[in-house]
């Protein structure tokens, strides 16, 4: 069983290269069922998400191969249209096939991902669009079994809530066909954006009507290209609050300045100040600290999986900081294990309010999930003596090369097999 120790206390320093988004490789990686011929995606995180939606492509029929960061996905022209409950039930983006296989063979069996800890994490939206583009959808035994029921003309489709995979789900269907389909109320995290960059620069027809609404002419085929993922934003602001929560100086190379602008304003509201250079180098400087309140919201919001993160910044500031949670039902559960390391934190229903404390104290503790398992390494950064973290698996789904980053930049982090 893997764990990861942590002695806190020390500085960071130097810089921190970030890798590609997890976020937006997933829904690319399902896009490419789209094509026949062979599409090469640069700077993919090797994460275990990633390696898994790779595993399922290939029992789609995918031929694929990985050379460090570059995934080159080939087809094999075996119509393959079938996502075991092995591989969905692990990463929830597995029902991000369904789109793609129904657009491309018009039937397919997936396996309904489950829930995970932040919530039930339901795919009906999906299944609503599916639906209403022309699909009939049955759950029998776990599975999600759909096909083509009628090829309705001119889809005008509106999200009843604003859903960042039904969202991916919708385009994905509607990229391949004869028909024109309207989405309106989409979600317009950057992972969208760059899904939808990588289908036009493909030969797709998507075009924005306006803030939150989209029209996609269906196309015959689409081209095989090489694509460059973008930088992942929640990476970038989880080192954020690394250099934040330590006091350190820090440089983050390669982001988006856009991407972080709402987790930026969030910063500068605690008290650090940052500056970017002509190369998109991010260098913050931690001032002050200052208690905020945060809700999380949908893009342009502030997003909710640097929900956890932030909250292990606000343990060690005086005062009271007050934190909303209004994406996930359930995205508290890193909050007892802070309060084991000594954090005072009260919740109630998906309000926690966060009353400073001096110290944290290092201790032995689980995670739960992606996010809050990084919210505990954080913690560990400042904590006094040594934190133990169960369960690194969680980790090592979303975040490359965590504890090389960090012990590189002089954290007092190591990982071992106990
Ligand atoms: C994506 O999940 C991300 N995952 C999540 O990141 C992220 O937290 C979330 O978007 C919100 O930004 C990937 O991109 C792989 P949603 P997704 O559909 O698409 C409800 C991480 O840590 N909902 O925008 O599943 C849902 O339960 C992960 O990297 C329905 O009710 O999120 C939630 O309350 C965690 N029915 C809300 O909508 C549906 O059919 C937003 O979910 C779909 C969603």
């Amino acid at each position: 069983m893997k764990k990861i120790i942590i002695r806190g206390g020390y500085k960071l320093h130097g810089s921190i290269n970030i890798s590609g988004s997890k976020n937006a490789s997933l829904p690319i990686l399902a896009a490419t069922l789209l094509f026949e011929e062979t599409v090469i995606l640069e700077n993919v995180p090797m994460v275990k998400d990633i390696l898994t939606m790779i595993n399922l492509l290939e029992t789609l029929g995918k031929k694929i191969i990985v050379k460090k960061n570059q995934v080159t996905i080939l087809n094999t022209n075996k119509k393959k249209y079938f996502a075991k409950y092995d591989l969905v039930k692990t990463m929830r983006a597995g029902i991000l096939v369904l789109g793609p296989l129904l657009a491309k063979f018009e039937k397919a069996k997936v396996s309904l991902p489950g829930g995970c800890a932040i919530g039930a994490r339901p795919v009906d939206i999906h299944l609503d669009f599916l639906k209403k583009n022309g699909f009939k959808n049955e759950i029998k035994k776990g599975y999600v079994i759909s096909s083509r029921q009628n090829n309705k003309k001119n889809i005008n489709y509106t999200f009843s809530k604003i859903s960042v995979g039904a969202t991916e789900t919708a385009i994905l269907n509607s990229c391949l066909s004869n028909n024109k389909t309207k989405i309106n109320n989409i979600a317009l995290e950057p992972e969208v954006i760059d899904l939808i960059s990588f289908l036009k620069k493909a030969g797709a027809k998507i075009n924005f009507n306006k803030k939150r609404s989209l029209t996609i002419q269906g196309v015959k085929n689409l081209k095989g290209i090489k694509y460059k993922i973008m930088p992942d934003r929640i990476e970038a602001g989880t080192y954020l609050v690394a250099a934040a929560i330590t006091n350190s100086v820090l440089t983050i190379n390669n982001i988006v300045p856009k991407h972080l602008e709402n987790i930026l304003k969030v910063l500068m509201k605690f008290g650090v100040q940052f500056k970017i250079n002509k190369k998109n180098d991010l260098k913050i400087s931690p001032k002050i600290r200052k208690p905020i309140n945060v809700t999380t919201a949908p893009y342009p919001g502030f997003p909710t999986d640097m929900q956890a993160q932030i909250m292990s910044l606000l343990v060690l500031t005086k005062g009271t900081s007050n934190i909303k949670e209004d994406i996930f039902e359930n995205r508290f559960l890193h909050v007892s294990e802070l309060n084991r390391m000594g954090a005072n934190i009260k919740i109630e229903n998906n309000k926690a309010k966060i009353i400073g404390t001096n110290v944290l104290s290092g201790a032995e503790v689980m995670a739960t999930d992606l996010r809050a398992s990084v919210c505990l390494v954080l913690a560990g950064l400042v904590a006094r003596g040594e934190t133990i973290i169960n369960r690194v698996y969680h980790l090592e789904r979303g975040y490359e090369n965590l504890v090389k980053k960090l012990k590189k930049c002089g954290a007092k982090i190591k990982i071992i097999n106990a």
